[in-house]
């Protein structure tokens, strides 16, 4: 199946994410940010316009990055935004599928997928998971940023009808194969990874959450 295509949506990200949610989504990529030092190589899937990268490499400059995403136009205004950043040398960018992504070198010690597992239906969440756990080091984490449904009823109720919009708009706009949110929660429990920290906000709607792989 061919990759949906965000290039449309590129050049308006950033204004529609700030009418939308303000600073939230902001929050939700970077909130975790701080935690991840030492690291080495990181995989980046989906990554879109580059802000995640930006606020990580201006706190990792030597870590090594593979930044996969299918959309060129989002992939050229992530690397704009990198320009002169002293560790933006040692990002490799793949404009292509992250479902068929193979990694080729030594394995990673983070996995960042913000805003991105929602993309995917369940299946295509398992077999990416399983696959790319494998790429992960024993101690390896992985970084997830992305809505979720809240624990109280009534707040349940606002997110599924938000949702509910967001997919309507994503299918059309960009052919995401997703029509609703999946937890991938169970499915890196499964294989392997363990919850770190949790931050939230909107009542669970936004969550930020980083796993770590057991060292087994
Ligand atoms: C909802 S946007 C999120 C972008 C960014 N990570 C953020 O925090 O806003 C999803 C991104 O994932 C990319 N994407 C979606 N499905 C993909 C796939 N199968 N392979 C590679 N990239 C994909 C899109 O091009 C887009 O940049």
């Amino acid at each position: 199946m061919k990759p949906p295509c965000f290039d449309i949506l590129a050049p308006h990200y950033v204004w529609i994410e700030a009418v939308t949610f303000g600073g939230l989504l902001q929050w939700c990529r970077t909130a975790l940010v701080d935690q991840l030092t030492e690291v080495r190589r990181v995989l980046v899937l989906g990554e879109g316009d580059g802000r995640f990268v930006n606020a990580f490499l201006l706190r990792n400059p030597n870590a090594a990055l593979d930044v996969v995403d299918a959309s060129p136009e989002m992939v050229a205004r992530a690397r704009q935004r990198l320009t002169g950043l002293p560790g933006a040398r040692n990002v490799r960018w793949h404009v292509g599928d992250a479902r068929r992504f193979e990694p080729d070198g030594p394995p990673y010690d983070l996995i960042v997928t913000n805003f991105f597992l929602d993309c995917l239906t369940a299946a295509e969440l398992q077999t990416l998971v399983e696959r790319l756990a494998r790429h992960l080091e024993p101690g390896g984490r992985w970084l997830v940023g992305d809505f979720a449904l809240p624990a109280s009823r009534l707040k349940r109720i606002g997110a599924h009808a938000a949702l509910a919009v967001m997919y309507l708009c994503f299918k059309v706009v960009t052919r995401i194969p997703a029509g609703r949110l999946e937890d991938p929660g169970p499915v890196l429990l499964a294989h392997g990874l363990t919850p770190e920290q949790v931050e939230h906000r909107l009542g669970g709607f936004l969550v930020a959450s980083l796993w770590r792989r057991s060292n087994g």
